[in-house]
């Protein structure tokens, strides 16, 4: 059997096992009884009401990356792609200590994160950048390097797909050694694997990033495959030499 002949086409699928057993999950791991619960459900819904698209990551991916700054001890992350701030306020609302930039090109988009992260009471550690991400990231690089912020710990990168090599490879000067940075959609439902795709950028930014990881001294690289309550997707985890 061929790629061409098991792909879905529609890689939003959302199965009923993997959203019940998100459900499970999340209700035993982070109950609504959990301090930061409320804002994150306002967050979504006061995107939602100012008409930004349901694409913020889900909570299981959000508390996952949460709990690998804790586990790293991370002082300083960087997300690319703010949308209304969903993933910021899990970074910083799970991590007392932790300072959060994330870039964001639509001014509309980062006015709603900000009121977000606000209502969260995260907005004094979350350093909301509005600005395309290669225009951002040589300013941020020079405040890193002229010790104004920490280096990074852990970056997030889910901005705009055509450019996911393009942002890994700036930010890995600006990390300390043990990052780990993650690039999201990278499976996009097998999309990865099926060439008749690669005219989507989503699919030619996925492998431009998994080639190039591959042969870069800098950085070790592997792809973890999903399935949530949104979708078949995947990861792409690289840990800074
Ligand atoms: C999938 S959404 C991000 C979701 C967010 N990371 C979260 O988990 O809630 C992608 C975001 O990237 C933003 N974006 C697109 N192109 C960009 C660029 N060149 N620079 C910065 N942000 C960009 C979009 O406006 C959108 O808000």
């Amino acid at each position: 059997m061929s790629v061409k002949d098991i792909f879905t086409s529609d890689w939003h699928i959302q199965h009923p096992v993997w959203t019940a057993v998100d459900a499970y999950t999340i209700s035993n791991l982070h109950p609504p009884s959990q301090p930061n619960s409320a804002a994150l459900v306002y967050a979504l819904k006061n995107s939602r009401d100012q008409g930004l698209p349901d694409i913020a990551s889900y909570p299981v991916i959000g508390k996952f990356f949460a709990l690998q700054c804790r586990a790293l001890r991370v002082k300083h992350a960087l997300e690319l792609g703010t949308l209304g701030g969903y993933t910021s306020i899990w970074l910083a609302s799970e991590n007392p200590g932790l300072q959060v930039t994330t870039i964001e090109v639509n001014p509309h988009y980062r006015d709603v994160a900000q009121q977000n992260l606000e209502h969260a009471g995260v907005a004094d550690r979350v350093d909301s950048r509005l600005g395309a991400g290669l225009d951002v990231l040589p300013v941020l690089g020079k405040e890193i390097a002229a010790g104004e912020k920490p280096r990074l710990g852990f970056v997030y990168i889910d901005a705009d797909k055509k450019n996911n090599w393009n942002y890994l490879d700036q930010v890995i000067p600006m990390c300390d050694s043990g990052a780990v940075i993650f690039v999201d959609n990278i499976v996009a439902g097998g999309g990865l694997v099926d060439d008749a795709q690669l005219g989507d950028p989503m699919v030619s930014g996925a492998r431009e990033v998994v080639e190039n990881v591959g042969k870069d001294d800098r950085v070790e690289g592997m792809v973890l495959q999903t399935v949530g309550e949104k979708s078949y997707d995947g990861v792409l985890m690289v840990v800074v030499n």
